[in-house]
């Protein structure tokens, strides 16, 4: 009996886990993609490269949520990142997800 709860918790995680992945990409594809491309490499000169080990997913979570949910730009960059990537309608839980998407996509061991 305690065996099968623990199967059960470990299932629930997992699928959730699962979910958030599926939701981040299609927040990314829909509303990121653009400006930072498929690889992470960024479309236009001041997008950084997010698959670059010592680029911007090195920071923390907060550090990089704080900055997606009300945009930045850093010193000098001829291009900012918009707050929400410009979509007002994410939800701060939706850039959550697309940052584990992002971390789980470019920030493979190199
Ligand atoms: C209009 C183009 C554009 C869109 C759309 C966009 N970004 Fe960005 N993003 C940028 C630029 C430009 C920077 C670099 C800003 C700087 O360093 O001045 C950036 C930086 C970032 C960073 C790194 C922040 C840091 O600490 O260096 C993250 C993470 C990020 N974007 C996530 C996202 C997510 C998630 C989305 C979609 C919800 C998104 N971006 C949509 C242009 C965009």
């Amino acid at each position: 009996m305690i065996i099968l709860a623990v199967i059960c918790v470990l299932l629930v995680r997992f699928s959730s886990a699962a979910d958030d992945l599926s939701r981040g990409e299609s927040v990314y594809k829909g509303s990121c993609i653009a400006c930072h491309g498929s690889d992470g490499a960024g479309s236009f000169p001041g997008v950084p490269n997010l698959a670059d080990k010592a680029g911007p997913l090195s920071r923390d979570d907060d550090v990089l949520l704080n900055r997606m949910i009300n945009g930045f730009q850093s010193p000098g960059s001829p291009m900012g990142m918009p707050s929400r990537g410009g979509d007002p309608t994410l939800t701060d839980a939706d850039l959550k997800a697309a940052l584990k998407y992002m971390r789980n996509k470019f920030q493979q061991p190199q």
